[in-house]
């Protein structure tokens, strides 16, 4: 297949031997928009060896040049964001001016990442014995961070640069290498911000993308004996990978169901922006969407409006045009969404707009008087269809929180900040928001879900921190 996109190993663009390649389809057209390579085995095999071998060198390269080369490759990037922008456009329907974003974001949290490192990993401790009771100071012990070796990162679909650039930059940082396995969706997007780390010449072998179905070198890859931590980011799958992977590190960053819990005295303009914000903003397929509100019934009629009224404002159509709703990323995920519009309407929820598809494009919805048995109140639906569900006592709302699955984020709009503060202690999420839809970024905080939500903590120097191991040498004085 000639116009296939080559997949990336050894320092070079190869077409794999399996004479196979991937179609990746555009959400909006449903058409073909690119070919990959269906990678083999065998070629996983080659890369985790070649991997293997340049991370040996890599990590003696003074951590000043690995800074530097990750400040070039971020120069790169930021200077390839139209062509990368287009793939974004084309392969996930990303409205234009957020894929631009993501990739000048993208450049940012690498050169954040190349300055956070060279601290970090530029500092190690030094102890002493005589601290811990019965010994003399006859030893002296010295710490540092040492890397752990090659890096399986997976991105998901919603962020194939950023989120795949989240996983690289630390693990270069801290002398990894990386095996990189795209999205099929966004995969040509990951190629070309490869291509950026490519012009920036780091040394062959060091970064790889192989491309190709999950279900063909997907299990190959997280079991394979040569990868050394896994950074993933998704959803179910990441459950599945936990259970088969080895004894090896685990970053993952899976669904969510954040709540948004909205108090009698919040400010409901501020609500409103926010649950637009955060609930529809790349049409609702962001593991932070705000994917349930909790609205005391006191206020509940009154934000109920101010959220249909900017609603109605919102554009639908093109990624192209920079609407606001797009396509959602494939027809398999535009019937999941219907699915759960179905039952709400067979359970009785309140439609504030009328349920209207065409293709993947899914007109943003508001659900009103959602109840718990309705599988909207629980189940995300990455996409941009909103329950509500009308609580009568903060604990009520704390409750629904807490009896589900995930725990990634949520958050709560009040006034008043004590109750605030006693709200996000009570809420069983890594980060609760106080007066904002949840987000990731910055991309230095830490960012981490409890329960099915994942594993670990992820943010600039958390992730450094994730991809080194503690290595200690203790002088014995005679
Ligand atoms: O989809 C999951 C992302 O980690 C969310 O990132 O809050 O910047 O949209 P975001």
């Amino acid at each position: 297949d000639g116009d296939a996109y080559k997949y990336y190993s050894d320092g070079e663009w190869k077409k794999s031997s399996s004479g196979k390649t991937v179609a990746i389809i555009n959400p909006t057209t449903r058409k073909t928009q690119y070919k990959v390579q269906a990678c083999t085995q065998e070629e996983v095999n080659k890369v985790m060896d070649l991997a293997k071998t340049a991370q040996k060198s890599w990590a003696k390269t003074p951590l000043w040049k690995r800074a530097e080369l990750l400040h070039k490759a971020a120069a790169i990037l930021k200077e390839h964001k139209a062509p990368i922008a287009e793939c974004l456009v084309k392969e996930i329907a990303k409205p234009a001016k957020d894929s631009v974003t993501e990739v000048v974001r993208s450049g940012d949290l690498v050169s954040y990442c190349a300055e956070e490192g060279v601290r970090i990993l530029g500092e190690g401790k030094f102890l002493v014995s005589d601290s811990f009771p019965g010994n003399e100071r006859t030893k002296y012990c010295l710490t540092s961070k040492v890397p752990l070796g090659v890096i399986l990162a997976i991105p998901p679909f919603n962020y194939p640069v950023n989120l795949a650039v989240s996983k690289i930059a630390p693990a270069l940082i801290a002398g990894n290498s990386l095996v990189l396995k795209p999205p099929t969706q966004g995969a040509v997007s990951c190629l070309h911000m490869v291509h950026c780390f490519h012009l920036a010449g780091f040394p062959k072998g060091l970064i790889s993308c192989v491309t190709g179905k999950g279900s063909e070198i997907g299990d190959f890859l997280t079991m394979h004996p040569g990868v050394n931590c896994i950074s993933f980011t998704g959803g179910d799958t990441g459950i599945a990978i936990s259970k088969k992977a080895g004894m090896i590190p685990l970053q993952m960053e899976l669904g969510g169901k954040d709540a948004c819990i909205v108090l009698e005295d919040a400010d409901l303009d501020l609500v409103a922006s926010n649950i637009i914000k955060g609930g529809f903003s790349y049409s609702g397929q962001r593991c932070t969407a705000v994917k349930v509100v909790l609205v005391m019934e006191s206020v509940a009629d009154a934000l109920v409006e101010k959220v249909k009224a900017k609603v109605a404002k919102l554009t639908v159509g093109a990624p192209e045009d920079d609407s606001d709703i797009t396509p959602v990323v494939s027809e398999s995920s535009a019937n999941f969404i219907e699915g759960l519009v179905k039952d709400a309407k067979e359970k009785g929820a309140t439609f504030c707009q009328e349920y209207k598809r065409e293709g993947n494009l899914i007109w943003p919805l508001l659900l009103d008087n959602v109840r718990p048995d309705m599988r909207i109140a629980w189940e995300e639906p990455f996409g941009p269809v909103l329950p509500v569900i009308r609580i009568n006592s903060i604990e009520e709302g704390i409750h629904h929180c807490n009896a589900s699955n995930f725990g990634l984020q949520g958050c709560v709009f009040t006034k008043d900040v004590n109750k605030a503060i006693l709200i996000s202690d009570a809420m069983e999420t890594g980060t609760v928001q106080i007066n904002s839809a949840p987000a990731r970024g910055p991309d230095h905080f830490p960012f981490q879900g409890l329960k099915d939500s994942g594993i670990g903590s992820q943010g600039v120097t958390n992730s450094i921190n994730m991809m080194t191991k503690i290595k200690t040498t203790v002088i014995n004085l005679p």
